[in-house]
């Protein structure tokens, strides 16, 4: 049985347990959300011995080659050493420079990095409120915007993170911003290719990072965007995006809601996302696809474009998972 060593305490690592199962077992702090191999929130950095390549899977080279890897995803197969990171090598300071309402439920916050933060549009930050608690959050502004890295926040019930932001930050307020990570970003070079983006709630953020970057680079293919929320209320983006759409001719805004209202907007469809897909790009072969938001929804739509033709190379996505529960951990 491997053995993993971690401020001056050994622990045995049982069949099939993750660095991070190990460690909180026993009662260490090791800050960590998704659990899933997706958010980057519990980095660790191998101290001593190898871990498996599954640990390193969708980080970027630097850390590889200093030896982070992700505690949930890391299975030892040998004895081990690990410590957490220094943060202050992977983390910027920023300060809130905005934040405001878009909707009853969400936020749109802004902030402004201390030193340059280099990303592409679509791509996901982990922000810190303080060394335990650290969320991700997609990026919804373009790299060179000098106003700074927005973010669309959806208040969760007793969210944690998400309270703080709708209930108590303020303009002056620090944080820290790791990554970013992920790979729904435009990718030039394809300018006639048709891309479909679908994103509910919040998944609208990278969407319209993605899109801004699309057309700013001249993208000459279809861009279909579907947002799909509850109610007309969610459709947060709808006054912006019917612009935008009235503006440039191949960007196509489709919103939709499970819930119609007497009163809505008669460009609104009642529908589902999958539903409206299917409508919309009943073959997606040589499209690309961009989904993100509820990990279900996303991995459903994943399958349903596969399944009709769509190429899995050319689909990328971001699924927001949630933090795992305090009892289902340990
Ligand atoms: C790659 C990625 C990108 C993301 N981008 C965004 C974004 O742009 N905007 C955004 O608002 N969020 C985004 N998220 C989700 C975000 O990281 C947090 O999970 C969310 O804000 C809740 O954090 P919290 O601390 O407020 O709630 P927590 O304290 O983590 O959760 C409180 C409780 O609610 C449960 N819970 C949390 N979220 C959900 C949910 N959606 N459905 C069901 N149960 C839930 C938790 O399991 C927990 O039991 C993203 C997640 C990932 C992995
Ligand atoms: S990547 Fe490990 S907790 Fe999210």
């Amino acid at each position: 049985m491997a053995q993993l060593k971690f401020r001056d305490k050994t622990y045995e690592v049982g069949d099939g347990a993750t660095v991070l199962d190990v460690l909180l077992e026993h009662g260490q702090e090791v800050p960590n959300s998704c659990r899933a191999g997706v958010c980057q929130s519990c980095l660790m950095q191998v101290v001593e011995g190898e871990v498996p390549e599954q640990a390193q899977k969708g980080l970027k080279d630097s850390y590889r080659a200093k030896g982070l890897f992700l505690a949930c995803s890391c299975q030892p197969q040998a004895d081990l050493a690990v410590s957490l990171p220094d943060a202050a090598q992977l983390r910027v300071s920023a300060e809130v420079t905005g934040i405001r309402p878009l909707s009853e439920d969400v936020m749109e916050l802004v902030l402004q990095t201390d030193a340059p933060f280099e990303y592409q549009a679509g791509q996901f930050v982990t922000l810190w409120r303080d060394e335990r608690l650290g969320r991700s959050y997609s990026i919804a502004s373009l790299p060179d915007d000098d106003n700074g890295l927005m973010f669309h926040i959806r208040k969760v019930a007793r969210g944690e993170f998400s309270s703080w932001v709708h209930e108590d930050m303020k303009p002056g307020d620090r944080l820290s911003v790791q990554g970013p990570a992920g790979d729904c970003f435009y990718i030039p070079g394809q300018p006639d290719q048709d891309i479909l983006l679908i994103g509910t709630g919040t998944g609208l953020a990278p969407l319209l990072g993605i899109v801004h970057d699309a057309l700013r680079h001249g993208h000459r293919g279809r861009l279909q965007l579907i947002h799909g929320a509850q109610h007309p209320s969610g459709l947060y983006g709808h006054e912006t995006l019917t612009a935008l759409a009235r503006d440039h001719d191949n960007l196509i805004y489709h919103p939709c809601v499970l819930n119609a209202e007497d009163e809505m907007d008669a460009g609104i469809r009642q529908d589902t996302v999958e539903g409206l897909v299917k409508a919309l790009v009943p073959k997606p072969a040589g499209w690309k696809a961009y989904l993100c938001g509820d990990p279900d929804l996303v991995n459903k739509l994943r399958k349903q474009l596969f399944l009709a033709g769509c190429n899995m190379k050319d689909i990328n996505a971001d699924a927001f998972i949630p933090s795992t529960p305090a009892d289902r951990i340990g």
